[in-house]
């Protein structure tokens, strides 16, 4: 008998402990709550003015004192930085319910064009992401490697014996050229404006639809190209896509793929053309590669170039065009900081990482600011060491760049032929970043000397 009421005693006063528990925490969260600290109390005025000067210049002046989450409040906005792999899982991951890509994009509807990818609900935005991936697969890949080897080409068959020449310009052209060959089909360029390029290639809707109307709805022969492979998909339904909603993906196509592509060739060049044993190694692979396969370039010979592909990725990290990733946030979530500290994080913050700051992170990259393309070589993989998330010039997760290999293949094919048939010199200084531009690019001219050669091999 004694036993047993001990017995209930002991479970009545387990039951209330757990209620009061329960209790505290259904009615007490937020006291309980850690927000992450705030960039210090400077005047609202004060903090918009830093953050316009460059998210990037503030990102380096808060970080080491407010460590890898942070907020910071603007007129309208808490905007609350996740800095490193250690606290960005949830940003790459998280499903668009919690965290949504399209509020914090709305802004670039104007640059598509309307109609275009962030301009639909979130279940069609999918299906048309699973039109790119579709059309991106290998078996396609190596279809368009074939027009970009052509296109380069082509495109420096036209420059002299010698001469000098705006590199960045020249490589903005023919990227338009390949990435229009590519997606619009063999012979196909698009009435895109000519030279000079100041904005992104934005055919208006009129002129993209009536070249649709014109070379591919009523095509007889099968066509293998981006645009052909858009026309040939159907949303689940089984309802084929429109041609307004067609004209929107190619414009986003070309978007997306445009502006980042040149703006790293030209900067894998600046590198290049000034990191002297890093343009040797590059060369020798190029011979390496003839004396293997003569002159092809297709898509398993420049599958084969590991020395070109980790300089081009060395200057991506320290280049990345799109130097902030933002969304915006429904749901409330608690992040562990890489210092230790959990904090909660409400929803309604918009959530931001940046490609600039964290590729350059001192705990993960070897003298970050240093270029350095062997970081990513045999013995070292700076980046798969440091976990998932550590690169992310092309973001990762649910959203991540669907265009990396084909913008890979490019770059590769553009360089591997101007490292085969030129001699080059950089004459301008080397270039500084242009933070102004929405994708981040190379400010100025970059003038280069060249000659033409004649790779000696074995
Ligand atoms: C060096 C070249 C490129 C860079 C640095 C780059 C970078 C990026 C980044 C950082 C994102 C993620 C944005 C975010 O998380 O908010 C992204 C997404 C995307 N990129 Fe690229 N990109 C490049 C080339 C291309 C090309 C050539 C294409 C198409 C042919 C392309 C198509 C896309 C698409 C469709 C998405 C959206 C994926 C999604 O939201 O699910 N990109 N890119
Ligand atoms: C920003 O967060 C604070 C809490 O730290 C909150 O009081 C304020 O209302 C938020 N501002 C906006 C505009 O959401």
């Amino acid at each position: 008998m004694e036993a047993g009421k001990i017995w209930n005693v002991g479970l009545l006063l387990v039951a209330t402990l757990v209620a009061a528990k329960l209790i505290s925490v259904l009615i007490m969260p937020r006291s309980k709550r850690r927000l992450p600290p705030a960039v210090s109390a400077w005047p609202v005025v004060g903090v918009l003015v830093r953050f316009m000067k460059g998210p990037v210049v503030m990102l380096r002046e808060e970080y080491p004192k407010l460590g890898s989450v942070f907020t910071l409040k603007l007129l309208n906005k808490n905007i609350t930085f996740l800095i490193g792999p250690e606290v960005s899982a949830h940003f790459f991951k998280a499903p668009e319910s919690d965290l949504s890509q399209q509020e914090v994009y709305q802004f670039n509807v104007p640059t598509f064009g309307p109609g275009v990818v962030f301009d639909f609900d979130y279940s069609v935005r999918q299906e048309q992401f699973r039109f790119f991936t579709e059309a991106l697969r290998v078996n396609k890949l190596k279809a368009y490697v074939d027009q970009m080897v052509t296109e380069a080409q082509e495109y420096f068959s036209k420059w002299g014996e010698s001469g000098e020449v705006d590199l960045k310009h020249e490589l903005e052209q023919l990227i338009i050229l390949t990435a229009s060959r590519c997606l619009l089909g063999e012979e196909r360029h698009l009435p895109l404006p000519s030279h000079p390029a100041p904005s992104p290639p934005r055919p208006s809707s009129q002129e993209a639809g009536r070249h649709i109307r014109n070379h591919h709805s009523f095509s007889q022969t099968p066509q293998n190209d981006l645009l052909q492979c858009f026309i040939d998909s159907k949303y689940k339904n089984g309802r084929p896509t429109t041609e307004a909603k067609i004209t929107g993906l190619l414009i986003a196509a070309l978007f997306a793929g445009h502006h980042t592509s040149s703006i790293t060739s030209t900067w894998s060049g600046a590198h290049l053309l000034t990191g002297g044993k890093h343009m040797s190694a590059a060369v020798d692979e190029q011979r390496r590669l003839m004396e293997k396969h003569g002159d092809r370039v297709d898509y398993d010979v420049l599958s084969e170039m590991e020395v070109l592909y980790r300089c081009i990725k060395e200057a991506l990290r320290l280049h990345p065009p799109l130097i902030m990733l933002l969304r915006s946030s429904h749901a409330d979530f608690s992040v562990k900081s890489k210092e230790g500290v959990e904090y909660d994080v409400p929803k309604r913050h918009i959530v931001a990482t940046s490609p600039a700051f964290a590729n350059r992170l001192p705990h993960i990259y070897k003298d970050p600011d240093t270029y350095d393309p062997d970081r990513f070589g045999p013995g070292r993989e700076e980046d798969k060491v440091a976990g998932a998330f550590s690169y992310v010039s092309f973001g990762g997760g649910r959203h991540g760049c669907l265009g990396e290999p084909f913008a890979y293949l490019q770059i590769k094919a553009i360089w591997s032929h101007l490292l085969r048939n030129f001699e080059m010199e950089l004459v301008s200084p080397f270039p500084e970043i242009d933070w102004n531009a929405m994708v981040v690019g190379v400010k100025g001219k970059v003038m280069v000397r060249y000659k033409r050669k004649h790779l000696p091999i074995n």
